[in-house]
């Protein structure tokens, strides 16, 4: 018989230069933001969120999911949100997540994105109770790319035509770790 999960409220996690505090709605104007700026958004190879109400779905969303493990990046010592991370999928019974995030760009290059995204990684294989976290990206996304390799990912394939954009279909690269791997890289690292 599969043992239960029982989840208790989200937690705050933290890094050493980082907390990530529970996603709330009042983070909305603070991701709409960085999310706006056309330089965040043509790195992502399309536009995700174009007004507030756009932002206020995708969080309303985000906080109805049960499990719901989304948290907003903020800088140590200073009291602003400078991205946002998590598992915007999240399947009990396959214990299987997706994790997404995004960093503001005045403050991309520093590593930021990656130290979430570890932190959020070690979550959901030590507390969590997953064994597979994937993550996606546009084939043109290298930076994603990159901080998805430099988590520990494997490149399982392209994803064809996955989702669409303007309607145009896009590709997606598809990567994944398993929390054994997850597990041996902590002890080589
Ligand atoms: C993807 C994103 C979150 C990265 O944030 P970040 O805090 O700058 O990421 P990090 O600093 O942890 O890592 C960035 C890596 O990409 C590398 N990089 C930067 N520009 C690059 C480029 N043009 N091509 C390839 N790699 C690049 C950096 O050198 C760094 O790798 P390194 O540590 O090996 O040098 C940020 O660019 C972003 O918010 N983009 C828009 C939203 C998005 O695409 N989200 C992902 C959805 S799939």
């Amino acid at each position: 018989m599969m043992e239960d999960l029982n989840f208790l409220p989200t937690p705050t996690l933290e890094t050493k230069r980082l907390i990530l505090r529970p996603l709330a709605m009042s983070d909305a104007e603070a991701i709409l933001h960085y999310s706006q700026k056309p330089i965040f958004y043509q790195a992502m190879g399309r536009q995700t969120y174009s007004s507030a109400s756009d932002i206020e779905e995708f969080i309303a969303n985000i906080l109805k999911k049960e499990p719901s493990f989304y948290w907003v990046v903020i800088l140590r010592g200073k009291n602003c949100v400078i991205g946002d991370c998590g598992f915007c999928q999240f399947h009990k019974d396959a214990r299987r997540a997706e994790i997404c995030y995004a960093v503001d760009p005045v403050c991309w290059n520093h590593g930021y994105a990656t130290e979430a995204a570890g932190r959020v990684i070690q979550f959901g294989f030590e507390e969590a109770g997953l064994d597979r976290i994937q993550a996606i990206c546009s084939t043109g996304n290298s930076v994603s790319e990159r901080v998805i390799q430099k988590s520990g990912m494997q490149f399982e394939g392209v994803l064809r035509h996955y989702i669409r954009h303007e309607d145009k279909p896009l590709d997606i690269k598809m990567y994944s770790i398993l929390k054994q791997e997850w597990l041996e890289r902590q002890t080589a690292l």
